[in-house]
């Protein structure tokens, strides 16, 4: 089935995208020269029935796994959830267990600003702007009405045109002129809907502005679909003050430098795309969302804050933008989004980004608190190393037991994971 891989090979495989995810598997082993073992593995598409993951994507060949974890002892708005976190990262869920446990008593207080998304049309050679801007909007009633015909069923579940803006853009080739439909887009993540409508109301837009339109597409930087977080963990449960002065300074580093930012958000990102990923939404539109929020003042800063409350305990917080949705996609149709939104017991996009908003906040307070105390290695490696352990070839309980004395020997190293099992083997 499989064949070496040859010299002569050719990427233009004319006809790949008709063929059944096995014999394009067949054509791919046969070109890249893989063995048995992995066509076998590529050939195994889990739990993810083969058809579905053919419509989904492009080209299909195989599937990939990722673990679903759940993260427990979180309280949200008063209600206990667990939360379903699909990572290849070891360390995340259980930071968000931990930062959880912490401060279960009260729990984590959430709210959004709307589900309203935003779409651009872009529009250039424009002659007279300024004269642009106020003739689009005049057409209010006109867009309002051409963009709700595009989704009745958007309308009737109380969804639908909300907003006109249009702002002039001084670029190289002149001044641009830019249309904002903003759209309500209820339980949908609304990029199809909010496209739909801009590419509707191009040609109209063309013809007021008197000029040509370009683009037509959404915004992820969904400022008007705001989540908000927030909790207060007493000074008491995280260590005293020493602990809280120190993620407070955590925090001002991070508001004060990109290079930190980048690092503290990015922490932030390892608790919400994961759940963005669980419940099948569209992770890269949240991270770019939350990085663009994150730059909004000029200077990327820090998606949460800290401070020390009157009572001496700390206050933390985050808002972001989390365009998520319900219905739509792979949220929809994927087994495991089903699931996992199943576990969430959500019934609303709001309440879902409600919850990742908490997430992110917990992720964040736990790697700060972390890094200002024993620092993240020392419980890092213990998780980590139980992939050097399996890498090195540990199976079943070999795994934990080689894990365990790469800790104890403070190397947590392939070649090492590697001479530990031949001793555990041995004995
Ligand atoms: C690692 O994936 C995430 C952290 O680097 C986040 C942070 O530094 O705040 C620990």
């Amino acid at each position: 089935m499989t064949s070496a891989a040859g010299s002569n090979r050719s990427s233009r495989i004319a006809g790949f995208h008709k063929l059944s995810p096995r014999d394009r598997l067949d054509l791919v082993a046969g070109f890249a020269g893989l063995d048995e073992a992995q066509v076998a593995h590529l050939a195994n598409m889990g739990n993810l029935d083969p058809m579905l993951a053919d419509k989904l994507i492009e080209n299909v060949i195989g599937t990939m796994n990722i673990p679903v974890g759940v993260a427990t002892n979180m309280k949200i708005d008063g209600e206990d959830v667990l939360v379903p976190m699909a990572t290849e990262e070891s360390s995340v869920v259980a930071a968000v267990c931990n930062a959880a446990k912490q401060v279960y008593e009260t729990g984590f207080f959430t709210s959004v600003s709307g589900n309203l998304m935003i779409a651009q049309v872009q529009a250039v050679d424009v002659a007279d702007p300024a004269g642009a801007r106020i003739r689009i909007l005049e057409k209010r009633d006109e867009i309002k009405a051409a963009c709700d015909a595009c989704d009745p069923v958007l309308v009737s579940l109380g969804g639908g045109f909300r907003d006109l803006e249009v702002r002039l853009l001084d670029t190289p080739s002149g001044t641009m002129v830019v249309t904002h439909l903003i759209v309500d887009t209820r339980d949908a993540m609304g990029a199809n809907a909010v496209n739909t409508m801009a590419e509707k109301l191009a040609p109209s837009i063309a013809a007021w502005s008197g000029g040509r339109v370009y683009l037509r597409i959404l915004s992820n930087l969904a400022d008007r679909r705001l989540a908000r977080a927030r909790a207060v963990w007493k000074a008491a449960d995280i260590g005293g003050e020493a602990v809280r002065d120190g993620i407070v300074s955590a925090y001002e580093f991070a508001a004060a430098d990109p290079y930190r930012a980048a690092t503290h958000n990015k922490g932030i990102m390892n608790g919400i795309s994961a759940v963005v990923l669980a419940t099948g939404n569209d992770t890269r539109a949240v991270e770019a969302g939350a990085h663009a929020y994150a730059a909004r003042s000029g200077r990327y800063s820090s998606l949460t804050t800290y401070e020390v409350d009157k009572d001496g305990n700390l206050s933390a917080s985050i808002e972001l933008p989390l365009a998520v949705g319900l219905i739509g996609g792979a949220t929809k149709v994927h087994p495991t989004a089903r699931a996992c939104l199943a576990i969430l017991g959500v019934t609303t996009a709001e309440r879902l980004a409600r919850i990742i908003a908490a997430v992110g906040l917990a992720q964040n307070f736990s790697a700060l608190k972390a890094l200002a105390t024993t620092g993240i290695q020392k419980g890092h490696m213990a998780l980590h190393a139980q992939n050097i352990a399996m890498m090195a070839g540990a199976v079943g309980e070999e795994i934990d037991r080689v894990a365990r004395l790469l800790v104890e020997r403070a190397s947590v190293r392939m070649d090492v994971a590697q001479k530990v099992l031949e001793e555990v083997r041995g004995n």
